[in-house]
């Protein structure tokens, strides 16, 4: 698989060792950093990872900050990504088998190393169940089309307002508004 990994200033120091291990595992690693100790926004990275998960250029993302959440807020945003925030062997096996998720979200905080290793290991080798699942993860998917096809719609309609020719507007007056007005 084609794996993207990056990290805020927090996830420094673990991002070298990250993909060290998913490299030895077989994959292939789009490092997109950070690539300084120096303090970076999350959603700066975040960004980057969910976009290119979405548009399909990886197939999965890893993305590593304080706690792993504001990671997952921010790639949870882009289209096509199911971010998960994981601190176990638990919650990274049902985010695969159940919610077949694409991004694994981590803490640096929180988690250690060694457990962070297994973590990758284990997230990258477990299945999605399908089945009943495949049908709930295909919600999301429809619910975020429709809602993301709405914002576009309204942001259009405020781009370019339009202005409805007189024959074209609705008759809420159901054919009244000729009457009322002659009389
Ligand atoms: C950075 O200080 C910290 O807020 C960030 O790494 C992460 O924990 C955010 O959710």
């Amino acid at each position: 698989m084609r794996v993207a990994v990056g990290t805020d200033h927090r996830g420094y120091e673990l991002r070298p060792k990250v993909i060290e291990l998913v490299e030895r595992l077989g994959h292939e690693v789009l490092d997109v950093g950070t690539f300084k100790p120096d303090p970076i926004d999350y959603p700066d990275i975040a960004s980057i990872v969910a976009q290119k998960v979405g548009n399909g250029e990886v197939d999965r993302g890893i993305l590593i900050c304080g706690t792993g959440l504001g990671m997952c807020i921010a790639a949870n945003k882009f289209p096509g990504v199911r971010a998960a925030p994981c601190h176990d062997d638990l919650t990274v096996e049902m985010s695969r088998r159940h919610n077949d998720a694409n991004v694994l979200c981590l803490s640096a905080d929180l988690l250690g190393e060694r457990l962070i290793q297994r973590m990758v290991e284990l997230w990258l080798s477990t299945p999605f169940d399908g089945g009943r699942h495949a049908r709930r993860v295909e919600k999301i998917i429809q619910l975020e089309q429709h809602l993301h096809a709405e914002a576009r719609s309204e942001a259009e309609t405020q781009c370019h307002p339009r202005t409805q020719p007189a024959d074209e507007k609705p008759d809420l007056l159901g054919g009244q508004s000729q009457q009322s007005s002659s009389r």
